[in-house]
């Protein structure tokens, strides 16, 4: 049976890949997408949401706009990494995308998606946890609808917005708070993990082989990517952070995990929004949370080849 999921996102470009994965792949169901502020706007990120499905010709999975600012303090966006648009590189053109924004917005969707599934249902976050904060504190009658939180978020070490504290974390440490302690079972990719999957010229070059409009629409999206990742932290390739979370429930050999206490600094004067990850158990606290260590690289870029394939209509 494949695994119904709903995905929440900030696209961006990695959050694109996770979308053309989730919708490639057998062994995923996805159900529905949700949109949230962070990379860029809440605007543009359901542009973008609905500009991938769109050129994708991922049809039947509805879309709908989460919330537009964090549960506390201002919005912030990663514009020096996924552009003005929060997708550039491609051209998209100024057209409405062919796939409309769901009128219910995120909650609702989700809501009706929970109530309306036969089994509980696995939540992809890739952006701020915002959507994921506020569903769980309106509706705790539906967590025993959700199976569990698999997100890309957070680090066993650094930080990639401030030294201590990585971008989704730090647009909402309070809402990670919120998922981290709310029981549901969190598994969680961080930097550490997602900094092994860096988009090489050698990947780029096994899209572009496949030679469709999809294949070079990708490959766009990753040589913006790359500029922006050599220019602002001088990475020889980018890091495709967030399709890692899917790419775990299609083949969860490809990561390692470990159990581990998982807590967010919120207070910290210089280290707000840091995860605080209990790896060696000194802290006494439960290790309830699933932590993505050692990736298999190559197993996770053929499931993103293939998918790009797929879609492709190759
Ligand atoms: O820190 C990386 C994360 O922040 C990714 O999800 C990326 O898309 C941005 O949202
Ligand atoms: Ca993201």
């Amino acid at each position: 049976m494949p695994i119904p999921v709903i995905l929440d996102c900030d696209p961006g470009h990695d959050d694109a890949f996770t979308i053309l994965l989730a919708a490639a792949h057998p062994a995923v169901e996805l159900l529905a997408i949700t949109t949230v502020a962070g990379n860029q706007t809440l605007e543009k990120t359901t542009l973008n949401a609905r500009r991938v499905c769109s050129v994708a010709g991922i049809s039947g999975v509805p879309i709908a706009a989460g919330r537009a600012r964090p549960l506390h303090g201002p919005p912030r966006t990663a514009e020096n990494i996924h552009g003005e648009s929060g997708l550039d590189g491609p051209g998209f053109g100024s057209g409405e995308p062919a796939v409309p924004e769901d009128p219910r917005g995120a909650l609702a969707l989700v809501r009706d998606t929970l109530l309306a599934h036969p089994v509980p249902v696995t939540l992809v976050p890739t952006g701020p946890l915002t959507n994921i904060a506020v569903l769980l504190l309106a509706h705790p009658e539906l967590t025993s609808r959700i199976d569990r939180i698999v997100l890309m978020g957070g680090s066993t070490d650094r930080g990639n917005t401030t030294p201590a504290a990585e971008f989704n974390i730090l647009c909402d440490p309070e809402a990670a708070d919120i998922v981290l302690r709310s029981g549901v079972p969190v598994t969680m990719f961080g930097l550490n993990a997602t900094h092994q999957v860096r988009a090489t010229p050698e990947v780029v070059d096994r899209i572009a082989a496949l030679g469709t409009p999809l294949s070079g629409l990708c490959v766009d999206l990753l040589t913006y990517f790359a500029s922006t990742y050599r220019e602002v932290y001088g990475f020889d390739a980018p890091p495709l952070h967030d399709p890692l979370t899917v790419a775990h429930l299609i083949d969860p050999s490809l990561v390692s995990l470990v159990r581990a206490a998982v807590t967010v600094e919120l207070t910290g004067t210089h280290t707000r929004g840091a995860t605080v990850v209990d790896l060696h158990g000194v802290t006494g606290a439960p290790a309830d949370v699933e932590v993505g260590m050692e990736v298999d690289t190559e197993g996770f870029w053929d499931l993103i080849v293939e998918a790009v394939r797929v879609l492709g209509g190759r």
